[in-house]
């Protein structure tokens, strides 16, 4: 078993004497996945006609197929692009929106893909229904939630499989069947999904299903994978149009104008790499974690938010008062500048909520930090 906690932090080039709570936000990329994509800028500096001309189609092929195991769909049914956020405008725009038709969303949807939906409406005359979520939801509930907000107008369901800030897992195996008997396509963002959930995404039956490779498959920055389903492959399309963006998909993706593609090449070593640990042991070192944080934080009277991710969690802590806009943002520099300790915090509907990743360089000693130093410095509005 390669090494995990303390023992793992030489693999990234992250700060060292600080704890990194918050691996789910940007990712870290470790000393194999760093190497691997340098040896493909190499490869494209000694030769750029050639891996622009050849190897890239080859080579783009080769990782989405080897990507295509942990996805739980067919390499040729998978494209790369930047990031999630561009994987939202790739599906907004296969939609072709017209008046009067309605977009279902999670009141808890990502902000991003909010704004970009909102946005598509204006533009389309197309209008935006939201599932109300709480923090302690069943799966009913959310089934009841998505019921009451689909339509005979709903076309396109945009369901978040683990939701941003308050780490909820979504159950989407339950909700997209709904979407789907209603007669809406759905997508499902997936944005923290890879390398951290088991995933059978042809399975799931979604039209669209997108992970970032860059949060915990450890990939190098700059790296989403976007599933279509057969019905939806002719409409979708890149955002921006070049050479070949009438050949058929997955290809038309795979060339989209020179730019650095070495972050979906070396994400196939990222891939090896989790691997070579193994899901379930990654699973299992992370979920002790969470245990450990909770049973410190509940002491502190936090309330940790269920159903939860398998390594991403989130705590609401005890307030005086409403929590404001800036005081998740206040909490998150506190921790980093006067105690060294990266979270992710924010605030929903007046309660402050503190967010954690669990990633396998992180260990006891980092939550032992954490803890110190919320007593130490206490929290907005505490
Ligand atoms: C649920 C969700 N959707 C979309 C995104 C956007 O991802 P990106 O910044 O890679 O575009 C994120 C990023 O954290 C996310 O958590």
């Amino acid at each position: 078993m390669p090494p995990l906690g303390a023992a793992a932090r030489d693999l990234f080039l992250l700060q060292p004497g600080a704890a990194f709570l918050n691996h789910g936000s940007f990712g870290a990329t470790p000393a194999p996945v760093r190497a691997a994509q340098q040896a493909w800028r190499d490869t494209v500096e000694t030769q750029p006609d050639v891996f622009f001309r050849e190897t890239i189609w080859t080579a783009t092929r080769a990782s989405a197929a080897r990507l295509g195991r942990l996805m739980g769909a067919p390499g040729e049914s998978l494209v790369f692009l930047p990031n999630l956020t561009e994987a939202v405008a790739v599906v907004l725009d296969a939609m072709r929106f017209a008046p009067g038709d309605e977009i279902v969303l999670l009141d808890v949807a990502y902000a991003a893909v909010r704004k970009a939906a909102e946005l598509t409406a204006a533009r389309t005359g197309a209008g935006l229904r939201t599932i109300p979520t709480a923090l302690q939801m069943t799966d009913a509930a959310y089934a009841e939630g998505l019921r009451a907000a689909l339509s005979p107008r709903t076309r396109l369901v945009i369901l978040d499989h683990i939701v941003s800030p308050t780490a909820q897992l979504i159950p989407v195996e339950t909700l997209v069947p709904i979407a789907r008997a209603a007669g809406a396509k759905v997508f499902v963002d997936g944005a923290h999904a890879l390398g951290q959930l088991p995933l059978g995404v042809a399975a799931l039956g979604a039209d669209w299903y997108a992970s970032n490779a860059h949060k915990w498959l450890f990939a190098p920055r700059g790296c989403c994978l976007l599933y279509s389903a057969p019905e939806v492959e002719d409409a979708t399309r890149p955002v921006i149009v070049s050479h070949y963006n009438a050949d058929p998909y997955p290809r038309r993706f795979d060339y989209v104008g020179t730019r650095d593609v070495t972050a979906y090449l070396a994400a196939a070593d990222a891939a090896d790499f989790v691997e070579r640990y193994g899901l379930a042991a990654l699973t299992a070192h992370r979920a002790a974690l969470i245990a450990l944080a909770d049973a410190a934080l509940r002491d502190r009277g936090a309330g940790l938010v269920t159903p939860h991710a398998p390594a991403l969690a989130a705590w609401t802590l005890p307030q005086s008062r409403p929590a404001r806009p800036d005081d998740g943002p206040a909490l998150m520099r506190a921790l980093w500048y006067e105690a060294g300790v990266q979270v992710a915090a924010s605030s929903a509907g007046g309660r402050l909520l503190l967010r954690l990743s669990f990633q396998l360089y992180n260990d006891e000693a980092d939550i032992a930090r954490l803890v110190a130093a919320l007593d130490r410095l206490s929290w907005p509005g505490r």
